[in-house]
Protein backbone atom coordinates (compact mmCIF):
# COMPACT_ATOMS: atom_id res chain seq x y z
CA UNK A 1 0.00 0.00 0.00
CA UNK A 2 0.98 3.58 -0.14
CA UNK A 3 0.80 4.48 3.23
CA UNK A 4 2.60 8.01 2.85
CA UNK A 5 0.15 8.61 0.68
CA UNK A 6 -2.22 8.18 3.70
CA UNK A 7 -0.67 10.95 4.61
CA UNK A 8 0.07 13.44 2.64
CA UNK A 9 -1.40 16.47 1.85
CA UNK A 10 -1.22 18.64 -0.84
CA UNK A 11 0.86 21.90 0.02
CA UNK A 12 1.87 19.85 2.90
CA UNK A 13 0.76 20.19 6.43
CA UNK A 14 0.57 22.85 9.47
CA UNK A 15 2.52 19.78 11.12
CA UNK A 16 6.24 18.79 10.69
CA UNK A 17 6.70 15.60 9.72
CA UNK A 18 10.38 14.77 11.46
CA UNK A 19 10.28 14.15 14.87
CA UNK A 20 13.56 16.45 15.18
CA UNK A 21 11.14 19.22 13.41
CA UNK A 22 8.27 18.39 15.75
CA UNK A 23 10.35 18.59 18.64
CA UNK A 24 11.51 22.19 17.59
CA UNK A 25 7.80 23.26 16.66
CA UNK A 26 6.65 21.91 20.48
CA UNK A 27 9.97 23.85 22.00
CA UNK A 28 7.96 27.17 19.97
CA UNK A 29 5.19 26.16 20.63
CA UNK A 30 5.58 26.29 24.79
CA UNK A 31 6.64 28.50 27.19
CA UNK A 32 10.13 27.76 28.40
CA UNK A 33 9.53 26.12 31.73
CA UNK A 34 6.91 23.78 30.03
CA UNK A 35 9.51 22.72 27.07
CA UNK A 36 11.94 21.87 30.09
CA UNK A 37 9.54 19.82 31.91
CA UNK A 38 8.92 17.31 29.08
CA UNK A 39 11.63 17.56 26.81
CA UNK A 40 14.41 17.62 30.10
CA UNK A 41 16.32 14.43 31.53
CA UNK A 42 18.46 13.13 34.51
CA UNK A 43 21.74 15.01 34.29
CA UNK A 44 23.71 15.43 31.93
CA UNK A 45 20.88 13.92 29.65
CA UNK A 46 23.16 10.30 28.76
CA UNK A 47 20.55 8.19 29.29
CA UNK A 48 18.20 9.91 27.47
CA UNK A 49 20.62 10.21 24.30
CA UNK A 50 21.88 6.33 24.75
CA UNK A 51 18.05 5.42 24.88
CA UNK A 52 17.65 7.79 21.30
CA UNK A 53 21.49 6.38 19.77
CA UNK A 54 20.50 2.63 20.22
CA UNK A 55 17.98 2.66 17.56
CA UNK A 56 20.68 3.49 15.11
CA UNK A 57 23.08 0.53 16.15
CA UNK A 58 20.54 -1.46 14.22
CA UNK A 59 20.20 -2.32 10.32
CA UNK A 60 16.60 -3.46 8.70
CA UNK A 61 17.42 -6.79 6.74
CA UNK A 62 14.65 -5.95 4.12
CA UNK A 63 12.83 -8.42 1.57
CA UNK A 64 12.45 -8.47 -2.01
CA UNK A 65 9.63 -9.54 -3.98
CA UNK A 66 7.57 -10.60 -1.18
CA UNK A 67 4.13 -11.57 -1.70
CA UNK A 68 1.88 -8.61 -1.22
CA UNK A 69 -0.68 -8.85 1.00
CA UNK A 70 -2.45 -5.76 2.90
CA UNK A 71 -0.62 -4.99 6.08
CA UNK A 72 -2.17 -5.99 9.08
CA UNK A 73 -0.47 -4.58 12.19
CA UNK A 74 -3.20 -4.69 14.86
CA UNK A 75 -2.51 -6.63 18.02
CA UNK A 76 -4.11 -7.76 21.47
CA UNK A 77 -2.84 -7.09 24.79
CA UNK A 78 -3.63 -8.17 27.96
CA UNK A 79 -7.38 -8.40 26.18
CA UNK A 80 -7.23 -4.97 24.96
CA UNK A 81 -7.35 -4.86 21.05
CA UNK A 82 -5.32 -2.20 19.10
CA UNK A 83 -4.72 -0.99 15.69
CA UNK A 84 -1.06 -0.82 16.18
CA UNK A 85 1.62 -1.91 18.71
CA UNK A 86 1.84 1.27 19.92
CA UNK A 87 0.59 3.20 23.54
CA UNK A 88 0.40 6.33 24.58
CA UNK A 89 2.63 6.24 27.82
CA UNK A 90 1.73 7.19 30.91
CA UNK A 91 2.74 10.83 31.31
CA UNK A 92 1.50 13.47 34.22
CA UNK A 93 1.00 17.31 33.85
CA UNK A 94 0.27 17.08 30.10
CA UNK A 95 -1.73 20.63 30.63
CA UNK A 96 1.72 22.24 30.59
CA UNK A 97 1.78 21.10 26.67
CA UNK A 98 -1.83 22.02 26.21
CA UNK A 99 -5.05 22.65 28.01
CA UNK A 100 -7.00 19.79 26.65
CA UNK A 101 -4.58 17.61 27.83
CA UNK A 102 -5.39 13.81 28.38
CA UNK A 103 -8.94 14.58 27.36
CA UNK A 104 -7.55 15.73 24.12
CA UNK A 105 -4.60 12.49 23.81
CA UNK A 106 -7.51 10.03 25.26
CA UNK A 107 -9.56 10.83 21.96
CA UNK A 108 -6.23 11.24 19.69
CA UNK A 109 -5.84 7.15 20.68
CA UNK A 110 -9.55 6.51 20.09
CA UNK A 111 -9.30 7.84 17.17
CA UNK A 112 -6.50 5.96 15.98
CA UNK A 113 -7.42 3.26 18.07
CA UNK A 114 -4.42 2.99 20.13
CA UNK A 115 -4.82 2.78 24.25
CA UNK A 116 -3.68 5.15 26.29
CA UNK A 117 -2.34 4.80 29.66
CA UNK A 118 -3.41 7.40 32.34
CA UNK A 119 -0.65 8.52 34.76
CA UNK A 120 -1.77 9.07 38.36
CA UNK A 121 -0.15 12.13 37.82
CA UNK A 122 -2.59 13.61 35.29
CA UNK A 123 -3.82 16.73 35.03
CA UNK A 124 -7.35 15.64 34.51
CA UNK A 125 -9.19 13.15 36.87
CA UNK A 126 -9.35 9.65 35.38
CA UNK A 127 -13.18 9.66 35.08
CA UNK A 128 -13.63 12.87 33.24
CA UNK A 129 -10.67 11.64 30.56
CA UNK A 130 -12.41 8.07 30.29
CA UNK A 131 -15.71 10.87 29.80
CA UNK A 132 -13.58 12.02 27.07
CA UNK A 133 -13.66 9.09 24.95
CA UNK A 134 -15.66 6.57 26.64
CA UNK A 135 -15.79 3.71 24.07
CA UNK A 136 -11.96 3.54 23.75
CA UNK A 137 -9.79 1.01 25.81
CA UNK A 138 -7.72 2.50 28.42
CA UNK A 139 -5.29 1.33 31.04
CA UNK A 140 -4.76 2.96 34.24
CA UNK A 141 -1.03 3.91 35.36
CA UNK A 142 -0.65 3.63 38.81
CA UNK A 143 1.50 5.71 41.02
CA UNK A 144 1.39 3.07 44.46
CA UNK A 145 0.52 5.90 47.09
CA UNK A 146 1.91 5.64 51.14
CA UNK A 147 -1.40 5.39 52.22
CA UNK A 148 -3.31 1.77 51.71
CA UNK A 149 -6.74 3.55 51.75
CA UNK A 150 -5.75 6.21 49.19
CA UNK A 151 -4.25 3.40 46.95
CA UNK A 152 -7.07 1.19 47.09
CA UNK A 153 -9.30 4.13 46.45
CA UNK A 154 -7.00 4.66 42.53
CA UNK A 155 -7.81 1.02 42.05
CA UNK A 156 -11.46 0.71 42.76
CA UNK A 157 -11.86 4.37 40.67
CA UNK A 158 -9.55 3.31 37.66
CA UNK A 159 -11.94 -0.16 37.64
CA UNK A 160 -15.45 1.87 37.98
CA UNK A 161 -14.13 4.31 35.41
CA UNK A 162 -13.42 1.06 32.76
CA UNK A 163 -9.72 1.08 32.60
CA UNK A 164 -9.14 -2.74 31.61
CA UNK A 165 -5.16 -2.80 33.17
CA UNK A 166 -2.84 -1.60 35.65
CA UNK A 167 0.80 -0.34 34.77
CA UNK A 168 2.76 0.06 38.37
CA UNK A 169 5.52 2.83 37.98
CA UNK A 170 8.29 0.98 39.29
CA UNK A 171 11.18 3.04 39.18
CA UNK A 172 10.00 6.30 40.14
CA UNK A 173 10.17 6.58 44.39
CA UNK A 174 11.71 10.10 43.98
CA UNK A 175 11.93 12.15 41.17
CA UNK A 176 14.69 12.86 39.21
CA UNK A 177 17.77 15.53 39.66
CA UNK A 178 16.97 17.40 36.79
CA UNK A 179 19.05 20.49 35.78
CA UNK A 180 16.81 22.00 33.60
CA UNK A 181 13.95 21.89 35.41
CA UNK A 182 16.12 23.14 38.26
CA UNK A 183 17.37 26.57 36.23
CA UNK A 184 13.78 26.74 35.23
CA UNK A 185 12.66 27.43 38.66
CA UNK A 186 9.78 25.46 37.96
CA UNK A 187 8.42 21.92 39.02
CA UNK A 188 4.81 21.50 38.87
CA UNK A 189 3.95 19.58 41.30
CA UNK A 190 5.04 21.99 43.76
CA UNK A 191 2.49 24.32 41.97
CA UNK A 192 -0.44 21.99 42.20
CA UNK A 193 -0.11 20.84 38.90
CA UNK A 194 -0.74 16.73 38.15
CA UNK A 195 -2.49 16.39 41.40
CA UNK A 196 -6.23 16.06 39.94
CA UNK A 197 -6.57 12.64 40.74
CA UNK A 198 -5.46 12.95 44.11
CA UNK A 199 -7.97 16.25 44.85
CA UNK A 200 -10.59 14.35 43.10
CA UNK A 201 -10.38 11.50 45.97
CA UNK A 202 -12.30 12.25 49.08
CA UNK A 203 -9.44 9.77 50.98
CA UNK A 204 -6.82 12.91 50.00
CA UNK A 205 -8.79 15.20 51.44
CA UNK A 206 -9.05 13.62 54.62
CA UNK A 207 -5.06 13.49 54.61
CA UNK A 208 -4.36 16.87 53.67
CA UNK A 209 -7.24 18.01 56.14
CA UNK A 210 -9.05 19.48 52.92
CA UNK A 211 -12.94 19.82 53.43
CA UNK A 212 -13.45 19.34 49.92
CA UNK A 213 -11.68 18.79 47.07
CA UNK A 214 -11.38 20.79 43.40
CA UNK A 215 -8.88 21.93 41.04
CA UNK A 216 -9.11 25.70 41.55
CA UNK A 217 -6.55 25.04 44.00
CA UNK A 218 -3.58 26.79 42.43
CA UNK A 219 -5.27 29.77 42.84
CA UNK A 220 -5.87 29.23 46.73
CA UNK A 221 -2.35 29.65 48.44
CA UNK A 222 -3.69 27.90 51.72
CA UNK A 223 -5.55 25.01 50.30
CA UNK A 224 -2.70 24.50 47.82
CA UNK A 225 -0.37 24.29 50.38
CA UNK A 226 -1.42 22.10 52.20
CA UNK A 227 -2.09 19.46 49.52
CA UNK A 228 1.43 19.84 47.95
CA UNK A 229 2.63 19.13 51.32
CA UNK A 230 0.85 16.02 51.03
CA UNK A 231 1.33 14.92 48.24
CA UNK A 232 4.90 15.31 48.75
CA UNK A 233 4.54 13.14 52.02
CA UNK A 234 2.52 9.79 50.05
CA UNK A 235 3.47 10.38 46.61
CA UNK A 236 5.36 7.19 46.62
CA UNK A 237 5.83 3.96 48.54
CA UNK A 238 9.25 3.47 49.39
CA UNK A 239 9.07 -0.01 51.40
CA UNK A 240 7.37 -1.69 47.93
CA UNK A 241 8.92 -5.37 47.47
CA UNK A 242 7.64 -7.57 44.45
CA UNK A 243 5.62 -9.52 47.21
CA UNK A 244 3.63 -6.34 47.40
CA UNK A 245 2.09 -7.13 43.72
CA UNK A 246 0.00 -9.96 45.66
CA UNK A 247 -1.39 -7.36 47.53
CA UNK A 248 -2.60 -5.34 44.93
CA UNK A 249 -3.70 -8.50 43.24
CA UNK A 250 -5.83 -9.15 46.16
CA UNK A 251 -7.51 -5.60 45.29
CA UNK A 252 -8.16 -6.47 41.33
CA UNK A 253 -8.69 -8.76 39.04
CA UNK A 254 -7.59 -6.45 36.08
CA UNK A 255 -4.41 -7.23 34.58
CA UNK A 256 -0.64 -6.06 36.44
CA UNK A 257 1.49 -4.74 34.22
CA UNK A 258 5.44 -3.45 35.67
CA UNK A 259 6.77 -0.71 34.29
CA UNK A 260 10.41 0.71 34.40
CA UNK A 261 12.88 -2.75 34.23
CA UNK A 262 15.69 -3.10 32.82
CA UNK A 263 17.72 -6.11 34.69
CA UNK A 264 16.72 -9.40 33.40
CA UNK A 265 16.79 -11.66 36.80
CA UNK A 266 14.09 -8.47 38.22
CA UNK A 267 11.59 -9.30 35.20
CA UNK A 268 11.98 -12.71 36.11
CA UNK A 269 11.45 -12.44 39.61
CA UNK A 270 8.43 -9.82 38.76
CA UNK A 271 6.55 -12.48 36.83
CA UNK A 272 7.31 -15.06 39.64
CA UNK A 273 5.84 -12.50 41.61
CA UNK A 274 2.38 -12.29 39.57
CA UNK A 275 3.53 -9.93 36.89
CA UNK A 276 0.94 -10.27 33.76
CA UNK A 277 3.46 -8.10 31.56
CA UNK A 278 6.78 -6.37 32.07
CA UNK A 279 7.26 -3.01 30.65
CA UNK A 280 11.09 -2.15 29.96
CA UNK A 281 11.68 1.11 30.44
CA UNK A 282 14.12 3.87 31.92
CA UNK A 283 11.71 6.76 31.91
CA UNK A 284 12.67 8.17 28.94
CA UNK A 285 16.03 8.78 30.84
CA UNK A 286 14.12 11.36 33.34
CA UNK A 287 15.20 9.23 36.45
CA UNK A 288 19.05 8.31 36.40
CA UNK A 289 21.57 9.65 34.30
CA UNK A 290 24.71 7.40 33.21
CA UNK A 291 22.04 4.34 32.61
CA UNK A 292 22.13 1.98 29.89
CA UNK A 293 19.78 2.45 26.65
CA UNK A 294 16.68 0.83 27.74
CA UNK A 295 16.55 -0.90 23.92
CA UNK A 296 19.64 -2.72 25.51
CA UNK A 297 17.78 -3.76 27.98
CA UNK A 298 15.01 -5.40 25.83
CA UNK A 299 16.54 -8.87 24.47
CA UNK A 300 17.69 -9.98 27.85
CA UNK A 301 14.19 -9.15 29.93
CA UNK A 302 12.21 -11.13 27.06
CA UNK A 303 15.10 -14.14 26.94
CA UNK A 304 14.63 -13.67 30.75
CA UNK A 305 10.97 -14.13 30.52
CA UNK A 306 10.86 -16.33 28.09
CA UNK A 307 7.39 -15.71 26.98
CA UNK A 308 5.53 -16.17 30.08
CA UNK A 309 4.34 -12.64 29.65
CA UNK A 310 4.51 -9.98 27.36
CA UNK A 311 7.47 -7.46 27.58
CA UNK A 312 6.40 -4.21 26.03
CA UNK A 313 9.22 -1.23 25.75
CA UNK A 314 9.71 2.53 26.10
CA UNK A 315 12.08 5.12 26.29
CA UNK A 316 13.25 6.47 22.97
CA UNK A 317 10.93 5.49 20.14
CA UNK A 318 9.97 8.39 17.75
CA UNK A 319 9.30 6.50 14.22
CA UNK A 320 7.89 3.62 12.71
CA UNK A 321 11.11 2.06 12.31
CA UNK A 322 11.75 2.33 15.96
CA UNK A 323 8.55 -0.01 16.51
CA UNK A 324 10.17 -2.48 13.91
CA UNK A 325 13.23 -2.46 15.84
CA UNK A 326 11.58 -3.20 19.28
CA UNK A 327 9.45 -5.90 18.29
CA UNK A 328 12.18 -7.46 16.34
CA UNK A 329 14.13 -7.60 19.60
CA UNK A 330 10.99 -9.22 21.54
CA UNK A 331 8.77 -6.42 23.00
CA UNK A 332 4.89 -6.81 21.98
CA UNK A 333 4.19 -3.44 21.64
CA UNK A 334 6.00 0.23 22.76
CA UNK A 335 5.01 3.22 24.22
CA UNK A 336 5.81 6.50 23.18
CA UNK A 337 5.89 9.43 26.08
CA UNK A 338 7.63 12.47 24.81
CA UNK A 339 6.06 12.74 20.78
CA UNK A 340 2.55 12.88 22.46
CA UNK A 341 2.98 15.32 24.28
CA UNK A 342 5.00 17.32 21.71
CA UNK A 343 1.84 16.80 19.03
CA UNK A 344 -0.15 17.62 22.13
CA UNK A 345 1.95 21.12 22.26
CA UNK A 346 1.61 21.97 18.23
CA UNK A 347 -1.97 20.86 17.24
CA UNK A 348 -4.33 19.75 20.46
CA UNK A 349 -6.14 16.47 20.19
CA UNK A 350 -5.07 17.03 16.09
CA UNK A 351 -1.74 17.26 17.02
CA UNK A 352 -1.69 13.73 18.62
CA UNK A 353 -3.51 12.27 15.72
CA UNK A 354 -1.06 13.39 13.29
CA UNK A 355 1.87 11.55 15.46
CA UNK A 356 -0.23 8.81 15.60
CA UNK A 357 -0.83 8.52 11.91
CA UNK A 358 2.43 9.15 10.88
CA UNK A 359 3.76 6.50 13.48
CA UNK A 360 1.23 4.12 11.58
CA UNK A 361 1.92 5.09 8.31
CA UNK A 362 5.73 4.32 8.95
CA UNK A 363 5.21 1.45 10.39
CA UNK A 364 3.23 -0.16 7.64
CA UNK A 365 5.92 1.06 5.63
CA UNK A 366 8.44 -0.45 7.43
CA UNK A 367 6.42 -3.89 8.28
CA UNK A 368 5.97 -4.44 4.32
CA UNK A 369 9.18 -3.32 3.07
CA UNK A 370 10.89 -5.97 5.31
CA UNK A 371 8.45 -8.17 3.96
CA UNK A 372 5.81 -9.08 6.65
CA UNK A 373 2.17 -8.68 7.06
CA UNK A 374 1.90 -8.73 10.73
CA UNK A 375 3.14 -8.16 13.97
CA UNK A 376 4.29 -11.35 15.73
CA UNK A 377 6.50 -12.70 12.68
CA UNK A 378 8.99 -10.20 13.76
CA UNK A 379 12.26 -11.44 14.84
CA UNK A 380 16.70 -11.41 15.18
CA UNK A 381 16.64 -12.22 11.46
CA UNK A 382 15.05 -9.00 10.56
CA UNK A 383 18.04 -6.95 12.57
CA UNK A 384 21.71 -6.90 11.52
CA UNK A 385 24.31 -4.85 14.11
CA UNK A 386 25.48 -2.21 12.64
CA UNK A 387 29.42 -1.76 13.18
CA UNK A 388 30.23 0.65 15.47
CA UNK A 389 32.23 3.90 14.21
CA UNK A 390 35.02 5.50 15.44
C1 LIG B 1 6.74 10.80 31.88
N1 LIG B 1 6.78 9.46 32.25
C2 LIG B 1 5.93 9.02 33.25
N2 LIG B 1 5.86 7.68 33.54
C3 LIG B 1 5.00 7.23 34.47
O1 LIG B 1 4.94 6.02 34.70
N3 LIG B 1 4.20 8.11 35.15
C4 LIG B 1 4.23 9.43 34.93
O2 LIG B 1 3.48 10.20 35.54
C5 LIG B 1 5.13 9.93 33.96
N4 LIG B 1 5.23 11.27 33.71
C6 LIG B 1 5.97 11.71 32.64
C7 LIG B 1 5.94 13.05 32.29
C8 LIG B 1 6.64 13.52 31.18
C9 LIG B 1 6.58 14.96 30.82
C10 LIG B 1 7.39 12.59 30.39
C11 LIG B 1 8.12 13.04 29.16
C12 LIG B 1 7.43 11.27 30.75
C13 LIG B 1 7.60 8.49 31.51
C14 LIG B 1 6.85 7.92 30.31
O3 LIG B 1 5.80 7.08 30.70
C15 LIG B 1 7.77 7.09 29.42
O4 LIG B 1 8.40 6.08 30.18
C16 LIG B 1 8.84 7.90 28.71
O5 LIG B 1 8.37 9.17 28.34
C17 LIG B 1 9.30 7.14 27.47
O6 LIG B 1 10.35 7.77 26.85
P1 LIG B 1 10.20 8.75 25.58
O7 LIG B 1 9.21 8.12 24.62
O8 LIG B 1 9.72 10.05 26.12
O9 LIG B 1 11.59 8.78 25.07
Amino acid sequence: GNYQGQVFKEGGSRFPFGVTELEEAARRALSTRSFDYIAGAAGRGLTAAANLDAFARWGLRYRVLREGTAVDTSVRLLGTPMSMPVLLAPAGVADLADPGAECAAARAAAEAGVTQVLSTSASTSLEQVAQAAPEAPKWFQFAWPDDEKLARSFIARAEAAGYSAIMLMGDCYTAGWRPRELAAGFSPFQHGYGLDNYLSDPRFWELAGLSHGGTDIRNDPARLEKAVATWNRIFTKPSLTPADLSVLRSWTKLPIAVKGVCRPEEAAQLVDAGADAIVVSNHGGRQLDSGVAALDCLAPVVAEVAGRVPVLFDSGVRTGTDVLIALALGASAVMIGRPWLYGLAVGGQAGVEHVLRCLQAEFNDALELTGHHRCDTLSAADLTPLPAHG
